[in-house]
């Protein structure tokens, strides 16, 4: 199926989301996805009818207020970006900054849009006054106003009526999460941002995110995380503890851009984690039998 993602957005899982999806419980009342950015496993969860509602939160503000729009007002956004696209032809590197100045003062969800689609790698950074400080990709011009309308009205399309929107920090938001729904988590990688992240507002720091899990361990919530991978043999960030006693799975994400110039054959492999919760519902072993750690991952992707 081709799932819809109107928002161009560096790090985003579309390429993964079919992958991330087989690790999905049969049933899922609400999909909570508290670092949402682009919201790509929310989007192909609800096209594939893999939970009933989603919950998309994001500390950026403006990028939850892109969302409402998306979801709730899907042609007047198209209209928008529609306006802006044509606008900027006869000079397109000034009409960029002027469009970034404009959202900077108001937020405008059209003008976040229209950056999103025309800064370099999709990638959001901020400066130190939180002014979103990007530069253009001048050899692009954006998404067509066609493109990006088909791209809108199909994600309004699965997600509108069964929405909620928030901006907060993900500590807050996985709270909300019941033993029916499924959390899904993609935090700012800690192997290259640390505290000075300027892709996003904030980072995530690691030892708050790891008591984050073990309460949710406690509660039997079920959760899926992506954290952290390698590329070849060299690995970003640290994995997560053993203690939290999560199932590792490594999907394969394809060539680096690196290693491809480098004419390598090194593949970059993202790390899902699975919580303790969602693994013994997907294995549901029958007789007492501990499982090693490569039977439990031969186990799940047979299932799947
Ligand atoms: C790696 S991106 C998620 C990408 C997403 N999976 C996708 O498919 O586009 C991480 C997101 O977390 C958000 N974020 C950073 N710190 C946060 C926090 N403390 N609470 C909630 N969201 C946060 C960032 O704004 C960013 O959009």
């Amino acid at each position: 199926m081709n799932v819809p993602h109107p928002i161009p957005y560096q790090g985003s899982k579309r390429n993964l989301a079919s992958e991330i999806l087989r690790y999905f419980p049969s049933k899922v009342d609400t999909l909570h996805e508290p670092f949402a950015g682009s919201a790509a496993i929310s989007i192909a969860a609800a096209a594939n009818k893999r939970a009933n509602s989603f919950h998309i939160n994001d500390l950026n503000k403006p990028l939850v207020d892109l969302w409402r729009a998306i979801v709730n007002t899907p042609d007047k956004l198209a209209k928008e970006y529609e306006i802006l696209w044509h606008e900027q032809l006869d000079d397109p590197k000034s009409f960029y900054k002027k469009i970034r100045d404009e959202f900077n003062l108001t937020g405008r969800s059209d003008c976040f849009l229209y950056l999103l689609a025309r800064c370099v790698k999709a990638s959001v950074r901020y400066n130190a006054n939180g002014e979103f400080n990007q530069s253009p990709d001048n050899r692009r011009r954006g998404t067509t106003p066609a493109t990006m309308r088909e791209q809108i009205l199909g994600a309004s399309y699965f997600l509108k009526g069964k929405t909620a929107f928030s901006s907060k920090n993900y500590r807050d938001v996985v709270l909300k999460a019941g033993a029916s729904d499924l959390v899904y988590m993609d935090p700012p990688y800690q192997g290259v941002c640390g505290n000075h992240d300027t892709r996003y507002l904030a980072s995530v720091q690691f030892c708050e995110f790891v008591e984050v899990l073990e309460q949710l361990n406690v509660r039997n919530i079920r959760y899926i995380v992506s954290y952290d991978g390698r590329t070849g043999g060299k690995v970003h960030g640290v994995c997560l503890p053993d203690h939290l006693e999560l199932t590792h799975m490594e999907l394969a994400a394809g060539r680096s851009s690196q290693a491809t110039l480098l004419g390598r054959d090194d593949v970059t492999v993202e790390s899902l984690y699975l919580s303790p919760a969602l693994s013994k519902e997907l294995i549901k072993p029958k007789m007492i039998y501990h499982f090693t750690h490569s039977e439990q991952m031969c186990l799940l992707e047979a299932r799947a």
